[in-house]
């Protein structure tokens, strides 16, 4: 009996405890982040003194502009814009699309996301590791999740605007956004290491570039 519950243990230790974290866990009630110090150990050190105004955010509000070549605009509420979230392992983003907009494919190395439709009428898609593609047409009031570090991205297919809430397990999930990662990179990535990867020519890497150089 006692080696079934030693080994029932272990196995939660090893399997299930880290298949359910992101941001490891509090260990205090709250630690609003002193931004003004430089991360730790992993995250912000704590302000020393709070206040109730440390817990609340007015920045998730629209409407952003969406007038820019992806038609798509957000407003994150990490722990970098709102300091009250760290340590507590959750962030969320408001996304808004002009009609068209598209999120470009990226992934969050950090967190899972899960999202929800405030309005309009969007194609919302994942990628598997093996390549598959699992997507979906939603419309407000409808919910999607990614998986934790799987690319992802958006389309607006409505007649309007659209917009998403989205929540992450992560005070920080990050993003990697794949046109500017691969062509907007400091300092460049070598063309010749792009036109054998994409199996093209100098010209069209330097005009891919020409689109991502910050
Ligand atoms: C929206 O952004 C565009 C491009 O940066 C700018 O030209 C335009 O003036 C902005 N519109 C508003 C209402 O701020
Ligand atoms: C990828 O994995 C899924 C199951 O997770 C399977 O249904 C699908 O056939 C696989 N696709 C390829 C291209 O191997």
């Amino acid at each position: 009996m006692a080696s079934l519950f030693t080994s029932f243990l272990l196995t939660l230790c090893l399997f299930v405890i880290p298949s359910l974290s992101s941001d490891p866990d509090p260990l205090q009630d709250f630690c609003v982040g002193d931004l003004r110090a430089s991360p730790s150990i992993n995250g912000f050190p704590c302000k020393s003194s709070v206040s109730a105004s440390d817990f609340f955010f007015s920045g998730l509000g629209g409407p952003l502009n969406t007038s820019n070549p992806n038609g798509v605009a957000i407003s994150p509420a990490n722990v970098l814009t709102f300091p009250g979230l760290n340590t507590l392992g959750v962030s969320m983003n408001n996304v808004e699309f002009a009609p068209g907009g598209v999120n470009p494919p990226h992934s969050h190395p950090r967190a899972s996301e899960a999202g929800v439709v405030i309005e309009g009428s969007v194609f919302v898609g994942f990628l598997t590791t093996n390549n598959s593609l699992f997507s979906k047409v939603i419309n407000a009031g409808e919910m999607f999740v990614v998986p934790r570090g799987l690319v992802h991205f958006q389309w607006n297919v409505g007649k309007g605007k659209a917009r998403l809430i989205t929540a992450f397990n992560s005070q920080l999930p990050g993003a990697v956004v794949l046109p500017s990662t691969l062509f907007g990179s400091v300092p460049e990535i070598p063309n010749a290491v792009l036109t054998k990867t994409f199996r093209t020519d100098d010209a069209t890497v330097n005009n891919l570039k020409s689109k991502f150089a910050v």
